[in-house]
């Protein structure tokens, strides 16, 4: 099949994205902020209950209350491990995850990403309905939403040149990550860095089609 020379394809998207962790100083412009949330909304939910929500940190007194958790978060869990059976192996551990998580300070834009929980799944009726004894659909219908509006996401803004990291180790460090947000209808289920990259990581390598895809 002929391809247009000046559009990436979505294996270039798909293949090329990297996670970027190093940005340069610029500002990414509004409209393609704005685009890549549009590109998010595409994706497909239960029921289209469209659970996820960007929340775009700008605030410097947020900023500085997310910034002392982490570090506090830091201090504590390094003040434990010196009781461990191997303090130095899980201080290092501890280490690189810090350094896996603190350059969301340093990022021209930085997203906290969540989901509310949407009501009317037939899951959620039979639970309160008492016939189950759990929602067991709810995290899952959750966790999958925003994987692929994320996907959305990340993909729109390498369209643009745009870098993107997709971060959950931060929360190794904070103890209450809801009351920094003070968004009580949202959980917050990872962070997003946004930014014109300053780095070319190499691709780490993906597994063969044949190591994932099987029939039974
Ligand atoms: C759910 C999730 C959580 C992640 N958490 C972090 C993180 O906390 N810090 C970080 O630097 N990268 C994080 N990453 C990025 C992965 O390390 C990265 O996607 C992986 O190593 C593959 O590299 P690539 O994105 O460049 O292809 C996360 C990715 C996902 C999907």
């Amino acid at each position: 099949m002929e391809k247009i020379k000046s559009m990436p394809d979505l294996d270039d998207l798909l293949a090329g994205r990297r996670s970027i962790r190093r940005y340069t100083t610029a500002s990414p412009p509004e409209a393609c902020l704005e685009s890549m949330v549009q590109a998010a909304i595409w994706a497909p939910s239960p029921r289209n209950s469209q659970p996820v929500r960007f929340i775009r940190i700008e605030s410097p007194k947020i900023r500085k209350r997310l910034q002392e958790a982490m570090l506090s978060g830091r201090e504590r869990l390094l003040s434990k491990a010196v009781t461990c059976n191997h303090p130095k192996r899980l201080r290092n551990w501890i280490n690189a995850y810090w350094r896996y998580s603190e350059f969301i300070f340093r990022a021209p834009v930085l997203f906290a990403v969540g989901t509310i929980t949407p009501e009317g799944s037939l899951s959620s009726h039979l639970f309160q309905a008492g016939i189950i004894a759990r929602d067991k659909r709810d995290d899952t219908d959750l966790d999958i939403s925003i994987g692929l509006a994320l996907q959305g996401f990340l993909l729109k803004g390498r369209e643009f040149g745009l870098g993107t990291c997709v971060l959950t180790a931060p929360f190794d460090f904070i103890e209450d990550v809801g009351s920094i947000f003070g968004a009580k209808e949202i959980v917050i289920k990872c962070f997003v860095t946004v930014g014109f990259p300053d780095e070319s990581p190499v691709g780490p390598e993906r597994m063969p089609v044949t190591d994932i895809y099987r029939m039974i």
